[in-house]
């Protein structure tokens, strides 16, 4: 069965029609106070539940229905597959700064507390933060979903791939390498008390290329932005960005806009306008292998 969360109920939908299995009638009611309640019908026990909930903003709200749900689930008898297609918090996923909190693990462990027994997302943002579970963790790639979108709907002239910092180079050279296309990585660095991101310069062979920035997140744009101007100022012809989550939170889209970018473009992980990649095919055959 698949219990298709609040965040998302129409991806969720639509991987239970893949499946071909039912989609279980639940009901989220918020009270004057702001507390909310779960509440189910039919039967689960004995049942694999996909419990379908993205962790996108407000972050906390989602993820407290997610365990709500899966706490309930579990509790009626349901072996729990948490698919939480954006994990937020995956980018806490050690001690940066003395002192900070791994909020990731405090995830791993809410969600092992509330009888999710594994987890599959999409694209998690580091191996490193899988190893913080103690229950089995899949992400998986949207890279082909988003090369097959970009191969047929972005007429790109002599692409070049460009992964914005270390972090995103696998996912980049995957993408490049099934594009068939030429690839490059920036050198960011964030200031990690103040937030804001600087490219090293690095002369880059991109001059009359149509340049794709590809990233796990855009958040704030902040990443892209600046890769844009690298890759413009460095005679490309044109810099599309895409992602496989977007969260485009505040002015991120004004802000890539006005630095050049010609299009954004996400997977619906996170639903929005920009989020035209479908997901739910790679999730529905992945989840297809778990029954088995
Ligand atoms: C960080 O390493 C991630 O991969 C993204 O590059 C980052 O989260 C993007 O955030 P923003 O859009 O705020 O720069």
């Amino acid at each position: 069965m698949v219990a298709a969360g609040p965040a998302s109920e129409e991806l969720g939908n639509s991987i239970a029609g893949k499946l071909g299995v039912e989609s279980l009638k639940s009901e989220f009611k918020v009270f004057p106070d702001g507390e909310s309640k779960f509440t189910s019908e039919g039967k689960v026990s004995g049942k694999t539940v996909f419990v379908v909930q993205s962790t996108y903003p407000p972050v906390d709200q989602h993820l407290f229905q997610l365990l709500l749900m899966s706490h309930h689930l579990s509790q009626d008898g349901a072996k729990v597959v948490a698919v939480v297609p954006y994990l937020a918090y995956a980018r806490q996923d050690k001690e940066f700064l003395p002192g900070e909190g791994v909020t990731l693990g405090v995830v791993a462990h809410l969600m092992r507390s509330a009888g999710v027994r594994r987890l599959v997302t999409v694209d998690i943002h580091s191996a490193e933060g899988m190893s913080l579970f103690s229950i089995p963790v899949y992400s998986v790639s949207a890279i082909p979903t988003l090369v097959g979108y970009a191969k047929e709907k972005l007429s790109l002239r002599d692409p070049a791939v460009i992964s914005p910092d270390f972090g995103a180079s696998k996912r980049t050279e995957a993408f490049a390498s099934l594009y068939g296309a030429a690839y490059f990585q920036l050198s960011k660095t964030r200031d990690r008390k103040t937030g804001e991101v600087s490219v090293r310069e690095a002369a880059l062979d991109v001059r009359g290329k149509d340049v794709v920035i590809l990233d796990d997140i855009i958040s704030t744009g902040g990443t892209v932005k600046a890769a844009a101007e690298k890759v413009l100022g460095q005679g490309a012809s044109s810099a599309v960005a895409i992602c496989t989550h977007g969260l485009f939170v505040g002015e991120a889209v004004r802000k890539l806009e006005q630095a050049g970018v010609k299009s954004m473009v996400a997977t619906n992980t996170v639903p929005g306008v920009l989020s035209v990649v479908d997901i739910s095919d790679a999730l529905a055959s992945h989840l297809k292998t778990l029954e088995e």
